[in-house]
């Protein structure tokens, strides 16, 4: 045994040295500012939330339907510049929750938002509107201003054909920023999109100091970060 009670083994790692080791890790990670930003994704049951989420955090697609149960979230990390890296926090929520409402807890700390129907089932879209209203009821910034939001017409691989005519004006109308046809299955459109949202999101806190995912939010995801991405489980108590 050495002096801090470890176990000599003569060759691997001790504890005192892995504490290092991860201290210089901590570093390397510090010397950029991180800047966190919470998305919610929301929309019907099987519309492709979380389809999009995997497309874009892991360029990963599966054809087959696995509801989400409750909620989760996955990370994108991105290299905004040389001083500065943004993380967004995309949080998945099971469609069915409550047929278009959600708790104000799983709103908390919201940035921006992913609106998402699906073009081979109209009703989805015009669910959009029940979507939308839970979210403006819930969710705003300091001095009562809306996030940005962004309104995906998903599996756009199957067919454009459906898409509503009056989407533009819905928009206009809402206070959407941009809408777009996107599919998780073919990868259009949704890195595009992302770096809208992320931009509009950058530019509320800068100008208008719109507060951050606080701490112990940050907490939860900093357990396994050891790559670009990471995907983390929560149970579903809040949805
Ligand atoms: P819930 O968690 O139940 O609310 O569903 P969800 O909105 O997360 O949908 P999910 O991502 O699980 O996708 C539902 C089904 O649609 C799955 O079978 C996906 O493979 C399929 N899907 C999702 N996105 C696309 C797409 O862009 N194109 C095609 N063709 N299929 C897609
Ligand atoms: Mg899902």
């Amino acid at each position: 045994m050495n002096e801090n009670g470890e176990a000599k083994t003569g060759k691997g790692i001790c504890l005192s040295r892995l504490i290092t080791i991860n201290d210089h890790l901590r570093l390397a990670r510090l010397q950029k500012k991180e800047i966190n930003f919470k998305i919610v994704v929301i929309g019907d049951v099987g519309v492709g939330k979380t389809s999009i989420i995997q497309r874009y955090t892991s360029a990963q697609f599966s054809s087959t339907h696995k509801a989400t149960l409750g909620a989760d979230f996955a990370v994108k990390t991105l290299e905004w510049d040389e001083v500065t890296r943004v993380n967004l926090h995309l949080w998945d929520v099971c469609g069915q929750a409550r047929f278009g409402s959600l708790t104000s807890v799983f709103y908390r700390h919201t940035a921006a938002a992913v609106l998402v129907f699906d073009l081979t089932r109209p009703e989805t879209y015009n669910n959009i509107v029940k979507w939308l209203k839970d979210l403006r009821q819930k969710v705003q910034l300091p001095g009562g201003l809306r996030i940005p939001i962004v309104l995906f017409a998903n599996k756009g691989d199957i067919s454009t054909e459906t898409l509503p005519p009056q989407i533009d004006d819905f928009c206009k109308e809402n206070d959407i920023l941009y809408w777009f046809i996107t599919s998780a299955k073919s990868n259009i459109q949704i890195d595009e999109a992302m770096i809208k949202l992320a931009n509009a999101a950058m530019r509320n806190h800068e100008n208008l100091q719109v507060p951050l995912l606080t701490d112990d939010v940050i907490k939860l995801s900093e357990e396994t970060v050891d790559s670009q991405t990471q995907r983390n489980w929560k149970p579903c108590a809040f949805v």
